[in-house]
């Protein structure tokens, strides 16, 4: 994908009214601090357009960036994150749900794992809660550049059967230091959901 413009074009919180897009629009969610925000900027070859933080709980909103006109990356707030009271939790719950239940251009969620990482209880109900509301989730194995080569195969592994995927499920290694994997992803949103 050539980029020739981005725009964060619309912010959603917890009471707002989600967007009716007219183009495609593809999700990542994942835990906290797994590195969302950081793909979204390698896919969109910016440093820091897509706020980031080694803090977790950075992103508190959905957030939908605008492509070229044509596609729609959205950025999902992280769940797991410890410092936030349940009542907020629960709010998020219920607009990622809303999100994924309501939006009609929604067409692939990609879930993101930190590869050096067994996936946590909450990784398991996102991906069974994904392949609830009808989708095939993508599996991202974030920061790759944590680890040794020699680990790579064995962690991948270990996230297929942490998250009993669906056989045929894809799972991308991806850093968003390498940029490794970001031309897979591209190439995947392009040729299954675009055009
Ligand atoms: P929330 O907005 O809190 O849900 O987090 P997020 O998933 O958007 O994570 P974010 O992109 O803000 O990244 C969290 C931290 O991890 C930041 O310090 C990033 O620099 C770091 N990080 C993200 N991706 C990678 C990666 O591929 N490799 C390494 N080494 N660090 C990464
Ligand atoms: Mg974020």
């Amino acid at each position: 994908m050539v980029i020739r413009n981005i725009n964060l074009e619309t912010v959603c919180g917890i009471t707002s009214k989600l967007p009716e897009n007219k183009k495609p629009e593809i999700a990542f969610a994942g835990k906290s601090n797994v590195g969302k925000s950081s793909l979204i900027n390698a896919l969109m070859n910016r440093k820091s357009y897509a706020r980031t933080s080694a803090t977790p709980g950075k992103t508190q909103t959905i957030n939908f960036y605008n492509i070229n006109e044509e596609v729609y990356l959205v950025d999902l707030p992280g769940y797991g994150y410890a410092k936030v009271s349940e009542e907020e939790k629960k709010q998020w719950g219920k607009l990622i749900e809303r999100y994924l239940h309501e939006a009609k251009q929604l067409m692939a969620v990609f879930l993101l794992i930190d590869i050096r990482h067994e996936p946590s209880a909450n990784d398991k109900m996102m991906y069974q809660w994904i392949v609830e509301q009808g989708f095939a989730p993508i599996i991202i194995a974030t920061k790759l550049d944590k680890l040794k080569k020699s680990q790579v195969m064995k962690h991948i592994r270990m996230v297929k059967e942490g998250l009993s995927l669906i056989p045929g499920t894809k799972v991308i290694p991806f850093s968003s230091v390498t940029k490794q994997g970001r031309e897979e992803i591209w190439e995947l949103i392009e040729t299954e959901y675009l055009g």
